[in-house]
């Protein structure tokens, strides 16, 4: 089984920054930080409202990820606006979401197989221009194949419903862990590499790093959460060493 990359979205430091204004704390320097630490690349979501990350948040991202060697997955909604801005700065990858003005964060996956007119062509954009393009999906077999008929060479599983289930203790746990499972298993089929975020923390992330599949895992909310009580550092390594352990759970 593969390395399972970490990628680290720095969000919300930018979330702290702007409840002041200003320019503390800084993103850049959270990324700088979390490449330091061991994080294989840098994730940020530039939404529509810039409610967290800025536009200069992005282009200063471009810059220190290209000089550092690591690549910037640039989260975006299906616009012309963000692609306006994926196609000047070129990122490692992007990452399409649903984006609604209303939600707290991205509540679900992006509608592929319902969008097709819509998102197809912004992926042929993207991928012409050399940008490797990811579709944050729900675990549903049928999005996969929709991404990879329009594509894209990447999926995102939404984690975010399995993730929810296991803090809450439902008796779903075992049914959303095993769409996760399946839907990683056919997108692996059909060609598409498997990426997987949305809600992962300490506990959550044994049994998602463990489903063999995966590439890479996405995380935000709960390292930016940890760093406040630890310190980045620790919690990046604490959360690669449980990634590491779930891969080598697997293989034993
Ligand atoms: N992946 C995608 C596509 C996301 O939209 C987000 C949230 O911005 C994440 C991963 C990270 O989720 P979290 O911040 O809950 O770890």
């Amino acid at each position: 089984m593969s390395r399972l990359r970490l990628g680290v979205n720095i969000d919300h430091v930018a979330t702290i920054r702007n409840a002041r204004g200003g320019s503390y704390p800084d993103p850049v320097r959270a990324a700088e930080l979390a490449i330091a630490a061991g994080a294989d690349g840098i994730t940020a979501h530039l939404r529509e409202d810039r409610r967290h990350i800025s536009d200069a948040d992005i282009e200063a991202l471009a810059v220190i990820t290209r000089k550092r060697g690591r690549p910037l997955n640039f989260e975006m909604a299906v616009t012309r606006e963000m692609e306006a801005i994926a196609l000047a700065h070129l990122p490692h990858a992007a990452c399409l979401v649903p984006e609604r003005r209303e939600e707290r964060t991205t509540e679900g996956g992006l509608d592929v197989a319902g969008g097709h007119n819509h998102i197809a062509p912004v992926v042929r954009k993207l991928v012409d221009a050399g940008v490797r393009v990811s579709c944050f999906i729900d675990a549903d077999p049928a999005q996969a194949a929709a991404s990879q008929a329009m594509g894209a060479q990447v999926v995102e599983l939404h984690t975010g419903a399995y993730c929810d289930a296991v803090r809450e203790r439902s008796p779903e746990v075992e049914r959303l862990l095993g769409a996760l499972k399946a839907t990683a298993a056919e997108a692996a089929r059909l060609g598409l590499e498997v990426h997987a975020g949305h809600g992962i923390d300490y506990e959550t992330v044994k049994a998602v790093a463990a489903i063999p599949e995966l590439a890479e895992l996405n995380i935000g909310h709960f390292l930016i959460g940890e760093a406040i009580f630890v310190g980045l550092t620790p919690a990046i390594q604490r959360m690669r060493t449980l990634m590491d352990e779930a891969r080598i759970g697997r293989a034993a």
